[in-house]
């Protein structure tokens, strides 16, 4: 027979304390760092769900392979070893390293963009969106309209909308489209897949009109999981290889390391076309490193190798799903209104939905970061009108389509106790949410204004 509980499929090795503070001192913590929990220091954060980017837990073979890694400044052993499982995975001949994700969007969109160019993408990342911008480029999503309703329950809410997508490279003229953007799974549309389907359908689009498709790819085998369970047609592949299905309809990927290579530190730029790649390496030259290491160790490279692998093993796979999953499941059951269904990597509560008594431009998504902090000491982002909001010319607010708070979740780092804690606190905060207040920006600066705002509580 087989078992409910799904163990953690690893013994943990080295711990990491956590400090225990109380709910009068977390409320010094948060006046102090201006209601914005990017500010506040780690060491007063009990459960730590800000990102999954760069807080996995490394396996014992990943800390071996970092006592193994060949610091050499060129043709370093730990490269040559990186470079051979990213090209295995991703069928692209050149592999570029870079210190991380945005680091290789940088180079590949400031190269591909600038002004009169646009990107189309299921959703733009935030430094997606960013280095696009800076570039003088635009930058639009065109997510499917199933992913527009937060409690909408649907496979693969992060497909892209293939109609749009050719509609508007007729309107932009393929010659002005820099690339489409394929993300996996969705970040900013609530960690949600995208479809093998849809990835050939947009392929498929992309090749007859003859514009660029790049990978998102740092979440590509938590993406892989979902298709195997989802789409029925690929249900025989592993998990690799519907992976390297993906990479095959593409030409080029960009990967935050940080996220399912399993490591803390790291990324890559991965291409197909020789002359493109040639362009792209002299800038990582010049910005990043030499070619061999980019901005990382040989130890930082080492462990991505490793990490890479491991991330496809379906006992792994299975327990991170899952686990995310059985966070999400418990609190619906409670009745925190959710993106449904549950995302890979993150659970996205729609605060909008939560806190009906809060008008939009007093940022709905602010009170739940806070009040997750002031109440559990638990940290999450705001993934609503703080970071993707913008003004018109009368300086009022455009709110951000939907305001979700996202929770996610470290890979190997939180065991069952850390998320039952979690449901415990979100049964407190819908006890006490009609007394949560708005807020609203007494300091912000001019690009991805959510790291660094200060807000004050409307009273
Ligand atoms: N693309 C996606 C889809 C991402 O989620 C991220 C980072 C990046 C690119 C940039 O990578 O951080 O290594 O430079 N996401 C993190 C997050 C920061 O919290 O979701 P990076």
């Amino acid at each position: 027979m087989s078992f409910k509980t799904i163990i953690e499929p690893f013994k943990i090795k080295s711990v990491e304390p956590i400090k225990v503070t109380t709910e009068v001192e977390r409320k010094n913590y948060l006046v102090n760092a201006f209601f914005n929990p990017f500010l506040l220091q780690a060491d007063h954060v009990m459960i730590d769900f800000l990102t999954d980017s760069g807080t996995s837990a490394m396996s014992a073979a990943q800390w071996a392979g970092v006592m193994l890694g060949d610091e050499a400044y060129a043709g370093s052993r730990s490269w040559l070893h990186m470079e051979r499982v990213v090209k295995a995975l991703t069928h692209c001949e050149y592999i570029l390293p870079t210190h991380q994700g945005r680091a290789a969007e940088r180079i590949l969109y400031s190269h591909l963009g600038g002004k009169g160019k646009t990107f189309i993408s299921n959703t733009h990342f935030d430094t997606t969106r960013a280095n696009i911008e800076f570039s003088g480029a635009e930058a639009i999503d065109i997510p499917i309209k199933e992913s527009k309703i937060p409690s909408f329950d649907y496979p693969f809410k992060g497909n892209l909308d293939v109609e749009k997508l050719e509609k508007l490279i007729v309107e932009q003229g393929a010659k002005n489209v820099a690339a489409v953007i394929l993300t996996v799974t969705n970040n900013s549309g609530g960690g949600q897949p995208v479809s093998l389907a849809n990835a050939k359908a947009v392929s498929a689009i992309c090749r007859k009109h003859r514009v660029l498709l790049i990978l998102d790819c740092c979440r590509v085998a938590e993406n892989a999981y979902f298709i195997k369970h989802r789409e029925e047609e690929f249900s025989k592949l592993s998990y690799y290889e519907i992976a390297q299905e993906m990479f095959k309809l593409c030409d080029g990927a960009v990967m935050s390391a940080k996220k399912d290579a399993l490591v803390n530190m790291g990324g890559f730029l991965a291409l197909k076309d020789k002359t493109l790649a040639d362009a792209c390496k002299s800038l990582l030259i010049i910005t990043e490193g030499f070619a061999t290491y980019g901005g990382l160790s040989g130890r930082d490279m080492e462990a991505i190798a490793i990490g890479l692998q491991e991330v496809f093993e379906p006992d792994y796979l299975k327990y991170r799903i899952r686990s995310v999953t059985y966070l999400g499941e418990k609190m619906h059951q409670l009745g925190v209104p959710l993106m449904l269904p549950i995302g890979g990597h993150a659970v996205y509560v729609d605060a909008r939905a939560m806190y009906p008594h809060i008008p939009v431009e007093e940022y709905p998504g602010q009170t739940l970061v806070c009040d997750l902090y002031h109440y559990g000491g638990i940290r999450a982002v705001e993934v609503g009108s703080v970071m993707f909001g913008k003004y018109d010319d009368d300086k009022k607010l455009i709110p951000a389509p939907n305001d979700l708070v996202r929770l996610a979740i470290p890979r190997r780092v939180y065991t069952q106790s850390h998320i039952e804690y979690v449901i415990e606190v979100f049964q407190k905060i819908l006890n006490e949410k009609e007394k949560s207040k708005g807020f609203y920006i007494i300091e912000e600066p001019l690009f991805l204004r959510h790291f660094t705002a200060k807000f004050e509580r409307v009273e």
